[in-house]
């Protein structure tokens, strides 16, 4: 009994002293592109006072940024940008450049604790920066060395899509065509190096791809009576956020990496979206992130059922609304400010307001899932700024789906504008939208499209629409 009992004390221990380095302190990331957001001193006040968080990750290295940030006790995560990986990772002395002018002026009085060389970099289309990744970041750490940089880890944030399969989370595996010749590099320069493997992990988007057979609790940490058995493990989830993480846990042991440290670099919920935006509205936005931020920060910490009682780190996305990101409606209703600075909802990234605390204030209403009723259609979302190439591509994609979707486009026909790609392509998009919504389409288009509720039609032309 004794012996139990000291044992008990023994372990515990261990795990705050393993906690202690990293522990369960939940960050912000703190995303830029919106308009007329407050300056960096505002904002590193807001991350302070109003959010308490304590940690803050920028998708850049701005001087202004790390220069407010000087003498705070926040510890910080930079980005090396995507568009440099390829120069960088064949040049060391452009590496040390970098360094030199974006950590150096600021190391140590800004706690950068976290660089990240790119963002989602294996998610866009192949090109040989996928290949790049890993020697551009032994670069940079080379570069740190040789600058007596200590205390900066080097990793990349990594989206999902680098699973090929993660259900159940014990068949994880990596996808085929990066499994040998990055991700298996990259574990042993992270091994190595004592990193981490930096991941977004929403299961937001899990959710909205297959609202039927994903249950809307579970992915928000809401369920009570739902629970989901590995059959490989025996291990038993009680949500959606756990799966997608261990199935990564999985796909590195597969790789020779079981102990690789996991890093939760975005994760979050959309507060609103467009006007068929399933699911993203503010009381669902607020029960994830006090959810998440709950589980995160408890004490000891909960770790996943393949890692229980491990610290995850985190960073919630995002700070602010952003509404110049491209994309769907939801892409731009992250924040968990709007970029006035005031608060969409109430969340403290400390972790130490209760849920009665929170339950005092009344919750937001929900953002009326019911919201709008009416018509809907499916256009080119920035009709300046679209890619004609891609554009094109989507067009012809919306067409080739069956059921005389693009009739009205072909010559002779009403909608028949050839010195237009946009109307044509806003007519397939509506068109195709409205011929298989029903089956899961999405008005997405590689961010191409967007919602409206402003009929589109013209003259004799009438685009197809939706009816929420
Ligand atoms: C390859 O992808 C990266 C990451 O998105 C991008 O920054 C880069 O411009 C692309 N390179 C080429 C040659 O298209
Ligand atoms: C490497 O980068 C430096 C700038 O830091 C540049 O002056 C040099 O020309 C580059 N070398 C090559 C081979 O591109
Ligand atoms: C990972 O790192 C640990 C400790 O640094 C080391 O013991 C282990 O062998 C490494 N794993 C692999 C597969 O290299
Ligand atoms: C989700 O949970 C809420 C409250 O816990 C409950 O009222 C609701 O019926 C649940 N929804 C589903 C789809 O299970
Ligand atoms: C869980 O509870 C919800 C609401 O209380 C109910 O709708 C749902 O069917 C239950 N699910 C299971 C698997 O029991
Ligand atoms: C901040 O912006 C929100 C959303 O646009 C708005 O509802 C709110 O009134 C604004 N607050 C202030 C103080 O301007
Ligand atoms: C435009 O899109 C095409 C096809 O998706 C792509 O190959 C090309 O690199 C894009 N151009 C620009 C400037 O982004
Ligand atoms: C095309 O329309 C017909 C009749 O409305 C329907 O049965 C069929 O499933 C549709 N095809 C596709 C690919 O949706």
């Amino acid at each position: 009994m004794m012996m139990g009992f000291f044992q008990i004390i023994l372990v515990s221990s261990l795990i705050a002293f393993t906690s202690a380095e990293f522990s369960a302190k939940v960050g912000i990331n703190y995303g830029q592109l919106g308009d007329n957001l407050p300056s960096p001193t505002e904002s590193v006040r807001l991350i302070c006072t109003k959010l308490k968080a304590k940690r803050v990750k920028i998708y850049d290295a701005n001087p202004d940024i790390l220069s407010v940030l000087r003498g705070t006790d926040l510890q910080v995560s930079i980005m090396v940008p995507n568009e440099i990986i390829d120069d960088i990772a064949v040049n060391q002395s452009l590496a040390d450049h970098w360094v030199h002018s974006n950590v150096r002026p600021f190391y140590p009085e800004t706690k950068i604790r976290y660089l990240l060389v790119g963002n989602e970099v294996i998610s866009s289309p192949g090109n040989k920066t996928w290949l790049n990744l890993v020697p551009a970041m032994r670069r940079i750490k080379k570069s740190l060395k040789a600058h007596r940089i200590r205390k900066v880890k080097v990793g990349t944030s990594l989206a999902m899509d680098v699973l090929t399969s993660s259900y159940p989370p014990s068949e994880g595996k990596f996808r085929p065509d990066i499994a040998l010749p990055i991700m298996r590099p990259m574990l042993e320069f992270l091994n190595h190096t004592k990193s981490f493997l930096f991941l977004d992990v929403y299961p937001y988007f899990a959710w909205a791809a297959d609202p039927v057979h994903v249950d809307l609790n579970y992915t928000l940490f809401e369920s009570h009576n739902i629970t989901v058995t590995d059959p490989g493990t025996g291990l038993v989830y009680h949500n959606l956020f756990d799966q997608m993480v261990d199935a990564v846990i999985f796909a590195s042991s597969k790789l020779g990496y079981p102990d690789i440290r996991i890093w939760i670099a975005e994760t979050g919920w959309p507060n609103a979206g467009d006007y068929d935006q399933r699911g993203a509205n503010i009381y669902n936005a607020a029960t994830y992130n006090r959810n998440v931020v709950r589980k995160l920060t408890a004490h000891p910490p909960r770790g996943t059922p393949a890692r229980p009682g491990r610290v995850l780190p985190s960073f919630i996305f995002a700070m602010y609304n952003e509404d110049q990101k491209p994309g769907p409606g939801t892409e731009r209703h992250f924040g968990v400010l709007y970029p006035n600075g005031t608060s969409v909802y109430d969340i403290d990234l400390s972790g130490e307001t209760t849920e009665e605390e929170y339950a005092k204030k009344p919750l937001p209403k929900p953002w009326n899932d019911e919201g709008y009723k009416g018509e809907i259609w499916c256009v080119v979302g920035r009709p300046r700024e679209a890619n004609r190439t891609a554009l094109a591509a989507a067009l012809s994609y919306a067409c080739s789906q069956g059921n005389g979707t693009c009739g009205a486009i072909q010559p002779g026909k009403a909608c028949y504008k050839p010195k237009s790609l946009v109307r044509m392509a806003s007519y397939a998009f509506s068109s195709y939208w409205a011929a298989f919504r029903k089956d899961g389409a999405t008005c997405y288009f590689d961010g191409l499209a967007t919602q409206t509720i402003k009929d589109p039609s013209y003259g004799h032309c009438k685009f197809p629409s939706v009816t929420l």
